[in-house]
């Protein structure tokens, strides 16, 4: 039976794959490995700390002997890697720290890796899975073909930039050293426990306090969906069944402009609330609560710098060669996950107070969205 380091599985894909791993594979040791920065959450792992099998770390994935003794204490062999800076907004205020998790910790990981699996223990049987992103493609125009895995890499934002050169360090690994490395390049995922500073949480909790609902420029940015569910799907069906040394693509044959998915939730909640009358007296702030449309509530900002046009990822070679294909449906997706924020408010106002706010607060460049929000709060 496998025995998995997850790093990064307190923030939102990586808790979304200790709960799927250990539900398709109880019994499997999984030892998280995670910094807790303002996204890793230990109440995003509520449901599965008693269990046996898993362990919380409290550690950085640049610390390269704690990772090491990890390896060697708990006998790992496949480890996922999740931890990341992972924000596009935040990687263009302060790169820094992107560089340092997503460049130095992929090279403590990697060095740790083969420190302990190819020098000390010769273990035949490993695998180290590197998640990244399909912005490392850099952007599509309207009619260009989707990424596929020959697409040459052109990132465009210190986040991709920072993804782009881990991919190369763990490829080069595979290449100079003979780790076996798979590495996926997925788009932009959504689902339960997303902290509420991407695109979809952060469209639904607002619609829910009756904030504002920020749209960067034209609103015309096309970005390929794909439910986290999917993602962990696909990452459980490389570790079976992909080569070492390969790249895979995974998508949710999903795309769509910005404005037309805020567009879709703010339908959604309205249909909600007009469907429970229990949400208007939870959430008086939302529009829907008076009847009002949500939609009533976007507001067009400044357009973030260098912002990416298009992404959209071909997926036929892990569907070959795999058998994966997205699942989850974009309208089903959006409305599961609209339906999880409305019943679980205690984690996302938990995690909202503190570092993020003050982040926003220091960054936000239309200082009208925290007035309005301001007022919605009190
Ligand atoms: P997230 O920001 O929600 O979580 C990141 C987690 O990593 C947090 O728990 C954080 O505490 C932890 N972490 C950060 N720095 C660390 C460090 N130095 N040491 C140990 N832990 C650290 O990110 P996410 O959205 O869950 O993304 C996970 C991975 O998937 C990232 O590698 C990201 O680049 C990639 N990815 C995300 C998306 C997406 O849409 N969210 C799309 C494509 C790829
Ligand atoms: P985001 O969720 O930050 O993911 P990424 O930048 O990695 O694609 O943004 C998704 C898209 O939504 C992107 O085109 C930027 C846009 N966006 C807004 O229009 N308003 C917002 O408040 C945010 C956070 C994003």
């Amino acid at each position: 039976m496998p025995r998995l380091l997850v790093t990064g599985g307190a923030g939102f894909i990586g808790s979304n794959f200790v709960r799927y791993w250990l539900e398709q594979h109880a019994g499997d040791r999984l030892v998280v490995l995670d910094a807790l920065t303002y996204a890793g959450n230990l109440a995003s792992l509520e449901a599965v700390k008693e269990r046996s099998e898993f362990r919380f770390v409290h550690g950085n994935v640049c610390d390269t002997p704690l990772v090491e003794g990890l390896l060697r204490e708990e006998a790992i062999d496949t480890i996922v890697h999740f931890a990341a800076e992972s924000h596009v907004d935040r990687s263009i205020h302060g790169p820094d720290a992107f560089i340092e998790t997503n460049v130095f910790g992929t090279h403590s990981m990697l060095k740790a890796a083969r420190k302990i699996w190819l020098e000390e223990r010769a273990l035949a049987q490993h695998r180290f899975h590197h998640v990244s992103t399909d912005e490392v493609y850099g952007s599509l125009g309207p009619a260009d073909p989707p990424f596929h895995e020959q697409t040459p890499y052109a990132p465009n934002s210190p986040y991709s930039a920072s993804k782009a050169a881990s991919d190369h360090l763990v490829r080069a690994y595979h290449h100079t050293y003979g780790l076996k490395v798979t590495i996926s390049n997925c788009s932009n995922n959504y689902g339960p426990f997303h902290f509420p500073e991407k695109l979809i949480p952060l469209t639904i909790v607002n619609i829910l306090q009756g904030r504002p609902l920020p749209i960067y420029g034209d609103g015309r940015n096309v970005r390929d969906w794909l439910h986290v569910r999917d993602h962990c799907r696909g990452i459980d069906l490389i570790l079976a069944k992909g080569r070492a040394g390969e790249m895979y693509n995974i998508g949710g044959g999903s795309e769509c402009e910005n404005l037309s998915l805020v567009q879709r939730l703010c339908v959604a909640a309205d249909e909600a609330f007009r469907g429970d009358p229990s949400l208007a007296i939870r959430y008086p702030d939302c529009p829907a609560a008076r009847g009002e449309p949500a939609s009533a509530s976007i507001k067009f900002v400044p357009d973030r710098p260098g912002h990416d046009r298009r992404y959209a990822i071909d997926c036929a070679k892990i569907a070959r060669e795999i058998g994966y294909r997205a699942h989850v449906s974009l309208d089903a997706g959006l409305l599961d996950t609209f339906g999880w924020y409305t019943e679980h408010s205690q984690w996302w106002r938990g995690v909202m107070d503190g570092s993020y706010r003050r982040w926003i607060e220091t960054h936000y460049r239309d200082e009208s969205l925290l007035r309005t929000g301001d007022r919605a709060r009190s």
